[in-house]
């Protein structure tokens, strides 16, 4: 296994599948507060250029409940790129810790924090993908489906970071995966092509939001305009009017279908509140399962499991 997590494919199929049930083993030991401690007087250096409110609160309550401590490195303590190269970064966090996860603009930063660092670098989010999000994700559908193979999982939005996790994902896991988003909001093409070359998923782009999500088993959307891109959140609104995700989109779906979203989510854009507030939602169990996988990937990456 490589000692870095930087996107969900740079595991395979049989470790991706091997790290969803260290989540369910890991999760049911801190569920029952069992003295499990993998990384005693461990640290890591957690390094945020960007808001987070779910990524900096598993993170660090996740190392902390697993016998570390993790310190939080905000933009004007580490100013990546800027005050000072990754590649430095990279040498300098690891005379110090045991882990380092990171979230940045740039994913080429968090590849050269990856290549400089002695110790496992693991990704927080870059404007290119969000690998911890996906893993916590499909952890969450594993649950609550009890399956994770061949779901019919429909993305309804912006062509963004968490669409190119998916896309990766799609291309270990067999899924139908179907992204619906305006002409000029496409997913980065290259990632597409891979993943639709691999042939291991039936994967659609298309812009009809009703269409693609016809037997739907989970729906799930995301902000309109990611970090980086609020600027442009009132061009944007104009182009993604008709990708709202309400209950007549929620009605097109598998009766069973649940809505998912990675959160935070602006209600009243990308989605309504009564869906939010509807049964079908699972978005908390969601949010929580960022920790118990995260945990999962941080145990796996150090060889501790
Ligand atoms: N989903 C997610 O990564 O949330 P934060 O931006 O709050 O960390
Ligand atoms: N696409 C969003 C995800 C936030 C968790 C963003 O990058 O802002």
């Amino acid at each position: 296994m490589d000692k870095n997590f930087l996107h969900v494919d740079d595991w395979s199929l049989d470790e991706i599948l091997g790290s969803l049930d260290l989540a369910t083993e890991v999760k049911a030991k801190l569920k029952n507060r069992e003295n499990y401690k993998p990384f005693k007087d461990h640290s890591l250096a957690m390094v945020f250029a960007k808001p987070s409110a779910r990524t900096r609160v598993s993170f660090e309550t996740g190392f902390f409940r697993l016998g570390g401590h993790a310190l939080f490195l905000g933009p004007s303590d580490i100013d990546m790129g800027k005050r000072e190269p990754a590649k430095d970064v990279a040498r300098v966090l690891s005379g110090y810790n045991d882990m380092i996860m990171a979230r940045l603009f740039d994913h080429e930063h968090i590849i050269e924090l990856a290549r400089y660092a002695d110790i496992p670098v693991v990704n927080g989010l870059t404007d290119y993908n969000h690998p911890c999000q996906i893993m916590a994700d499909i952890f969450t559908v594993k649950e609550h489906f009890g399956q994770v193979n061949d779901l019919k999982i429909v993305y309804i939005g912006d062509g963004n970071n968490i669409v190119h996790s998916w896309l990766r994902l799609a291309s270990r896991l067999p899924m139908h995966f179907v992204c619906a988003c305006p002409e000029t909001y496409l997913p980065d093409s290259d990632t597409l092509e891979a993943a639709k070359k691999t042939g291991v998923s039936q994967i659609e782009i298309i812009h009809d939001p009703g269409q693609a999500a016809k037997g739907a088993d989970v729906i799930y959307t995301d902000v309109w305009a990611s970090m980086g891109k609020k600027h442009e959140l009132e061009e944007r609104k104009r182009h993604f009017k008709e990708y709202i995700v309400d209950t007549k989109l929620m009605a097109q779906a598998n009766p069973k279908c649940v809505f998912m979203h990675c959160l935070p989510a602006q209600r009243g854009l990308e989605v309504t509140d009564e869906v939010m507030e509807s049964p079908a939602c699972i978005i908390f169990p969601q949010a929580e399962n960022r920790m118990h996988m995260q945990n999962a990937i941080m145990i796996s990456i150090a060889g501790k499991a």
